[in-house]
């Protein structure tokens, strides 16, 4: 039995999805059970991995758990000792590629996110343990712009020029769904990249080409998008060192790590393929 936590999100909905498919067991967590709208298959049970006693029941039986930092934020430490005392003998948890970096220098934190700290409780464990170091989401993409988009042509964004190497999702959760079914990632924390380096016009471009429509970026300062984006409810700190981090990749490509093929045994999917896949998305919300 493998319990999932952040089973509704981004990555845990398709990873939820893959361990169903490979015939897994599996009970996914979430606050809400009555709007998960996962698979009828799926054990879904309610629980607040902030607040692991809520989970106690779930992780009854269980041998594995994979560890959300958004889901289970500060709560890391304690949700792993908690699923350690009820016999899970596995954790896979998610993290990020610059967790090394100096936490302020890591924009995520000031949205909540845990990523350190869901690597080192699942490090420290004493059990057998993966820590998926994540890039930049694909998806990141639609957050940043698809309010723009639904309004016209021109998306408006800072640095026109800086890169990333977006991973799809749906690799993310392929890679975790093999940490939890196979022996292959123990004691590892492979970076998780997209197979190429693009700018930020070129990845809008690449949506544009996906949607039929010439979408073009044009560069505003970035005083310009920070006020925007502090309009929208963005934290002063996680707006600034975005802006921070993002700067420094302007002109150099972004890390290529392979690693998602390696493991996978096969190509990684594209941001082609992604932005194919979410052409049909419902249509963006004003933001
Ligand atoms: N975006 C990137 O480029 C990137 C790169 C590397 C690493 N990461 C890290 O990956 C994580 C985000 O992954 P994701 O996109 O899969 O997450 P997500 O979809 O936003 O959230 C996963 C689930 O966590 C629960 N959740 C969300 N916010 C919560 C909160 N404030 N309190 C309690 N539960 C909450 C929700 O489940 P229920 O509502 O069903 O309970 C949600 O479906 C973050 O830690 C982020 O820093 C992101």
């Amino acid at each position: 039995m493998i319990v999932v936590t952040g089973a509704t999100g981004v990555v845990g909905r398709p990873l939820v999805e893959f361990l169903d498919e490979a015939g897994a067991d599996v009970r996914a967590v979430t606050r809400d059970a009555g709007a998960a709208k996962l698979s009828a298959g799926v054990e879904v049970v309610e629980g607040d991995p902030r607040r692991p006693a809520t989970l106690a029941a779930a992780l009854e039986g269980a041998t594995s758990l994979f560890l959300h930092p958004r889901a289970a934020g500060d709560a890391c430490a304690e949700l792993v000792a908690l699923a350690k005392e009820r016999g899970i003998e596995r954790v896979v948890a998610l993290a990020a590629m610059n967790v090394d970096d100096d936490l302020a220098q890591q924009p995520s934190r000031y949205r909540g996110d845990r990523n350190k700290e869901a690597e080192d409780a699942a490090v420290g464990s004493g059990l057998e343990w993966t820590s998926l170091r994540a890039g930049f989401f694909a998806l990141n993409t639609l957050t940043m712009w698809d309010g723009q988009i639904g309004k016209g042509d021109v998306v408006h964004g800072p640095y026109a020029e800086a890169t990333e190497a977006p991973v799809h999702e749906r690799d993310l959760a392929a890679v975790a769904a093999h940490a939890l079914l196979t022996d292959d990632l123990v004691g590892r924390k492979p970076v998780l990249t997209g197979p190429q380096s693009l700018t930020y016009a070129e990845m809008l471009a690449a949506i544009g080409k996906a949607i039929d429509r010439p979408l073009s970026f044009q560069e505003i300062p970035p005083d310009a998008f920070k006020a925007h984006m502090m309009g929208f409810g963005f934290p002063e700190a996680f707006v600034d060192t975005y802006l921070a981090v993002i700067v420094k990749s302007v002109g150099r490509p972004a890390l290529v790590t392979g690693e998602v093929e390696k493991i996978l045994d096969r190509p990684a999917l594209t941001f082609a393929e992604w932005a194919a896949d979410h052409a049909a998305d419902p249509p963006p919300s004003d933001s």
